[in-house]
């Protein structure tokens, strides 16, 4: 049997990073736990070791603070003396308009996606250029390959976050030891759409079709191994960066109204204001987010939009 390995995830306590981390655990890793809030981080923990981790560490850290990170690294290497694995998950969403999310919200939210994964690559590279060994996994999102109404922040940050990834291959071709992969989702069922800050006029909801988090995380995993398996969770993605790539006239003219229907909840009353974007909100953090069968979603939007079209017309 293998040695256990090094893997640092962020985003560790809820969604995507925690089933990264149940299933590196389940496999009797050592795991780097990092995320804001500690209770949440060390309830992760405490399911790792159940589940045969190694060990766990918990690094309460910003991934948008690059002190914080460095000191996060620092602690890991500290305790372990190397890194196998690290995977960049940590995540915020805000959805509104750009004269509608207030500056600091839309800033953060590429403090966080953006520039979070170029600190942490600022603090690991440096390991993983010595050992010549080990991966860098970032997630981004089939929304860092095209536009959608109303989430400018995240779309520019995730944009950015597939940059990230091929700069740090091209930059680093002296090291071919170190693999650096990619991997983005679709619709995943975690709680990210509850954390989001709002400032538009419904809630956000996974699209169609979605995925559970763990079948995100064995992806994680696969690729940190072979990273040409990285690339896109399901084929939906890909249909979509069709219609984006190649039909650019069509595209913007429907994206709008079929993103209301499938990626939106009509119904759900809107809470305005920054969600977990400028603190967390480790208590709504966890595995799922519990957002219940896609197709009856879509159905009740749809219901929504005969409704208030029946109504603006009486
Ligand atoms: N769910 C989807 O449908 C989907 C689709 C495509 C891509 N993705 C991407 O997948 C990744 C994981 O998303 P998810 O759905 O698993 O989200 P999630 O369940 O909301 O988890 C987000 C994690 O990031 C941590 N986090 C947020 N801000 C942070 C910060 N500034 N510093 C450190 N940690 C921070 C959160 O903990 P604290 O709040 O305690 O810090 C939490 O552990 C994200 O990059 C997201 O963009 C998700």
């Amino acid at each position: 049997m293998s040695a256990p390995r090094v893997v640092l995830v962020t985003g560790a306590s809820s969604g995507i990073g925690e089933a990264v981390a149940r299933q590196a655990a389940a496999r009797g890793d050592h795991l780097v736990l990092l995320a804001r809030g500690r209770e949440a981080l060390d309830r992760v923990a405490a399911d790792c070791e159940r589940l045969g981790a190694a060990s766990t560490l918990v690094t309460p850290a910003d991934i948008s603070d690059d002190a914080q990170v460095e000191a996060a690294v620092a602690e890991a290497v500290g305790r372990h003396g190397r890194l196998d694995v690290v995977v960049s998950s940590a995540g915020v969403v805000a959805y509104g308009g750009i004269d509608a999310v207030p500056v600091e919200v839309f800033d953060q939210v590429v403090a966080t996606n953006l520039l979070g994964p170029v600190n942490l690559a600022r603090h690991v590279l440096p390991v993983l250029r010595d050992q010549d060994d080990g991966a860098l996994v970032l997630v981004g999102s089939v929304i860092g390959h095209i536009g959608v109404p109303d989430m400018a922040a995240y779309v520019l940050s995730k944009w950015g976050v597939r940059g990230l990834f091929r700069q740090l291959r091209v930059d680093n071709r002296d090291r071919p030891g170190i693999r650096f992969a990619y991997v983005a989702p679709g619709g995943v069922d975690t709680p990210i759409y509850r954390q989001a800050a709002t400032y538009g006029d419904s809630v956000g909801r996974p699209p169609f079709p979605v995925d559970r988090p763990e079948k995100t995380a064995s992806r994680v995993l696969v690729a940190a191994d072979a990273p040409w398996r990285g690339g896109q969770v399901g084929l939906s993605n890909d249909v979509i960066r069709f219609g984006f790539t190649a039909l650019p006239w069509v595209y913007d003219r429907l994206v709008g109204p079929l993103f209301s229907v499938v990626a939106q909840d009509l119904v759900a009353p809107v809470v305005r204001g920054p969600g977990n974007v400028l603190a967390s909100r480790q208590e709504l953090n966890g595995l799922r987010g519990n957002q219940g069968n896609p197709l009856l979603g879509i159905a009740a939007n749809l219901a929504e939009v005969v409704r208030r079209t029946a109504g603006g017309r009486s």
